[in-house]
């Protein structure tokens, strides 16, 4: 579903309310473009048939009146379609009349980080990273709060609807609605650093089953079998020996930080890096051995892993899921 130019190819109604203000724009642009630039082309070739001087006209009520009537009309045009998209944009259906966001009432959390997104749903408890879930519904609005960890972050997805800016200290609010379903694709765009743009997410927009059933596993710790794999097990017990829990959560063990992206259903995901790789396990093995040769500056560091402990961890993650 990602198309080639997706601003051109909007999928929610707010998308849509842009795409349409863009369009018209265009249009009474090309209008003027087209009559102005006829006029040019007609008196030069004109006057090049004649060669002569054309008749001299010094001031015309007629046109005068046409000049400042034409322009009106559309400068009015152009606020009211402006001022329709801006009410579609921020229009804040049921829960607060007053059009103040009811801060309690937060679908998703989403908060920017160097360089990665950490994507929280509040109501239901779910963490996850980059890849964000909401169900497809041309009514559905998802509440969305865009907040940052560090520097300014911009949260976009092209084909959903306006971007809105991450900010440190100040948490801004967006309504996220597809309304069919499908993965978009969505990207920082505020310049924010080296990797600014390796900070790419995901959204999927699926049917109100789906996105039931997807919380509900997300929800739960991973489903990691009772009994790992030899490998699996030298993995696991590396991980809590090396520095892996001092960044990386994994809910139901002691890794409880923050500072990386949470890894309870790391398997699952479909990508490494915030969109760097796909996530497959010789890529992970490749993000592993180095992540700075292929996300030079991001806060993940070398460990300069050896090949038996890269193999074991990549076993124990792939349980993730
Ligand atoms: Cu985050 Cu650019």
């Amino acid at each position: 579903m990602n198309s080639v130019i997706p601003v051109l190819d909007p999928a929610s109604p707010q998308a849509e309310a842009i795409n349409s203000l863009f369009l018209q724009v265009l249009l009474i642009s090309a209008i003027i473009f087209a009559i102005v630039a006829g006029l040019i082309l007609v008196a030069i070739s004109r006057g090049r048939r004649k060669q002569t001087l054309p008749k001299q006209d010094f001031g015309s009520e007629k046109s005068e009146i046409y000049w400042l009537i034409g322009p009106v009309v559309i400068v009015i045009w152009l606020v009211a379609i402006s001022a329709n998209l801006v009410i579609t944009l921020n229009a804040m259906p049921g829960a607060d009349p007053d059009g103040k966001t009811d801060v309690s009432d937060i679908d998703l959390i989403v908060t920017g980080h160097q360089w990665w997104w950490e994507v929280k749903y509040p109501k239901s408890g779910v963490i996850t990273a980059n890849e964000i879930y909401i169900p497809a519904d041309k009514k559905k609005k998802f509440r969305v709060q865009i907040s940052s960890a560090d520097v300014i972050h911009c949260f976009w997805v092209p084909q959903l609807g306006r971007k809105i800016d991450a900010i440190p200290g100040r948490d801004n609010y967006i309504w996220l609605q597809a309304s069919e379903p499908g993965s978009y694709q969505g990207r920082c765009s505020e310049y924010c650093g080296a990797q600014h743009a390796w900070m790419n997410f995901k959204v999927y927009a699926v049917t109100d089953t789906e996105f039931d059933q997807w919380v509900a596993s997300e929800q739960l710790a991973n489903k990691q079998p009772k009994l790992l794999s030899p490998l699996a097990n030298s993995g696991k017990q590396f991980f809590f020996q090396a520095t892996c829990p001092q960044c990386h959560t994994i809910y139901g063990t002691p890794a409880e930080a923050t500072i990386g992206p949470d890894l309870t259903h790391f398997a699952r995901r479909k990508e490494i890096g915030a969109g760097v790789i796909e996530n497959t396990p010789e890529n992970l093995a490749l993000w592993l051995k180095d992540p700075q040769a292929l996300k030079p500056g991001c806060k993940m560091p070398d460990f300069k892993l050896s090949d038996e402990h890269l193999k074991q961890l990549v076993a124990y993650l792939e349980t993730l899921k």
